[in-house]
């Protein structure tokens, strides 16, 4: 019995746990015992350090070489447009550079960055992105790296002008209305929003005096928020009929108060003023750009403007029409040319008013015979009576552009008719086809 209780007290015993030693921490050793020197050479410290810089210093060195490939890519096409008496970008597609447009360090314009840092890219806002002129400027934004938002309500603007940029993660299209406020985190806002051409302003005019002074204020106040510098695309329309040729910025001008053109001429004259009081009661930093007549792809086909109703005209062998006795003058520049007066202006430190046009000038006449000889050396013209206001001469001197700018427009009219001729060819027959192709 003895024994058995004693056995079974054994495995009792044997069973149950093993009670742990009472923890007792290592002694520290206050630093000053430990050598750096030791501390480092133990445990292969210093390998892994070394191996560290070495991957850290490789990274580095493969980043400056693709940014020294981009520059002699960029090099080698502003060579290219030299040798060709080009100016900044003449192609209908703007070219684009992959290395630029995936290389996260090359993000904004100006200046160089120090090696292996991030360059923050802006955010610009581009108000009327999906028309003519501020479509092409997108493409310029986007494609320097900068996250672009367009926020536009499509009354003359178009997706299509966008398409390339949809699924590119830099690039937002918002459908708004500038009338209305709206909020967005921006460093810069391109503020274009407005129909331009006669036929479009004048379709509602009371419409386009609210987006000239509803939409500019709101614009303004959203750069007064969030202390975004802000451009309006004002217009040489602000001239009016000028007695003063050619036009100078400092020239206030001769506008019908109460014409029908008014509500373009006069609204873009509140915008201007607007822009101003913004800048002089609350420190928003401006910059007004006076743009005179422009042309080039994706303007509206049919939207009354000169150039693209003769070559829409010219292209469906119809008669060009010409109104008034065709004498009177305009200046004609191509979209590009405006596009990197914009930028220069927006980045630069002056505010204007800036005149941004072609100062070459041409007769009505003059600018048919053009279009003859680009599209169809046969095509007629029909004389009409001139509309209401139409200024009789149009000239931009664009010294100082020139001078606080560096800027001065590079494509003759002769070089620039035939690419937005080729647009429009596309457009205009491809328009037809759709027409006539019966529905399945
Ligand atoms: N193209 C020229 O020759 C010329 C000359 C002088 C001034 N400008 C100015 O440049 C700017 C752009 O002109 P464009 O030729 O590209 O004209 P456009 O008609 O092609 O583009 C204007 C854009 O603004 C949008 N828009 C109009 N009203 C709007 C509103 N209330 N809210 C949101 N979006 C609106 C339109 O949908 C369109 O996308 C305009 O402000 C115009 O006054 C142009």
């Amino acid at each position: 019995m003895i024994s058995t209780m004693s056995m079974n007290h054994r495995r009792h015993d044997a069973e149950s746990p093993q009670i742990p030693e009472a923890y007792s921490p290592k002694p520290s050793k206050s630093w000053t015992s430990v050598r750096p020197i030791d501390y480092l050479l133990r445990e292969q410290r210093l390998v892994f350090i070394l191996l560290g810089m070495g991957i850290a210093s490789c990274y580095f060195m493969l980043q400056r070489d693709t940014m020294i490939a981009v520059d002699h890519q960029h090099a080698a096409y502003n060579a290219m447009l030299d040798s060709t008496g080009g100016g900044h970008r003449i192609s209908l597609e703007t070219p684009t550079f992959p290395a630029i447009r995936s290389n996260p360090l090359i993000t904004s314009s100006g200046g160089k960055i120090p090696l292996g840092l991030r360059r923050k890219a802006l955010r610009v806002v581009v108000t009327g992105g999906a028309g003519f002129v501020g479509s092409h400027l997108v493409d310029r934004l986007v494609d320097r790296g900068d996250q672009v938002i367009v926020v536009d309500n499509f009354f003359t603007g178009r997706k299509e002008n966008l398409q390339r940029h949809f699924g590119n993660p830099n690039f937002e299209l918002i459908r708004h209305d500038v009338v209305e406020p709206i909020l967005l985190e921006v460093d810069q806002i391109y503020h274009l929003a407005c129909p331009a051409s006669p036929v479009h302003y004048k379709h509602n005019p009371v419409k386009t005096i609210k987006t000239n002074v509803m939409g500019t204020l709101n614009m303004l106040g959203l750069a007064k928020r969030v202390g975004a510098r802000f451009l309006l695309t004002s217009t040489s329309e602000v001239y009016g009929d000028p007695l003063e040729h050619p036009q100078k910025e400092e020239y206030w001008g001769n506008v019908n108060p109460i014409g029908v053109r008014s509500c373009y001429d006069e609204g873009k004259r509140t915008a201007e003023t607007l822009t101003m009081d913004y800048h002089r009661g609350a420190d928003v930093e401006v910059r007004i750009a006076r743009i005179f007549n422009t042309y080039g792809p994706r303007m509206c086909i049919d939207d009354g403007r000169v150039v693209s109703n003769f070559v829409a005209q010219a292209l469906r062998k119809e008669p060009m029409t010409v109104y008034g006795d065709g004498k009177q003058t305009r200046s004609f520049q191509f979209v590009s040319d405006l596009v990197e007066g914009l930028m220069r202006l927006m980045e630069g430190d002056h505010i204007g008013p800036f005149n941004l046009g072609n100062p070459g000038e041409f007769t009505m006449l003059e600018l048919a015979e053009v279009v003859k000889e680009v599209i169809d050396p046969n095509a007629k013209i029909e004389f009409h009576p001139n509309t209401a206001d139409d200024p009789h001469m149009r000239k931009p001197d664009i010294s100082k552009a020139k001078e606080k700018l560096g800027w001065e427009p590079k494509i003759a009219l002769k070089d620039g008719l035939p690419l937005m001729v080729e647009d429009f060819r596309q457009r205009v027959f491809g328009d037809r086809q759709e027409k006539i192709e019966p529905a399945v």
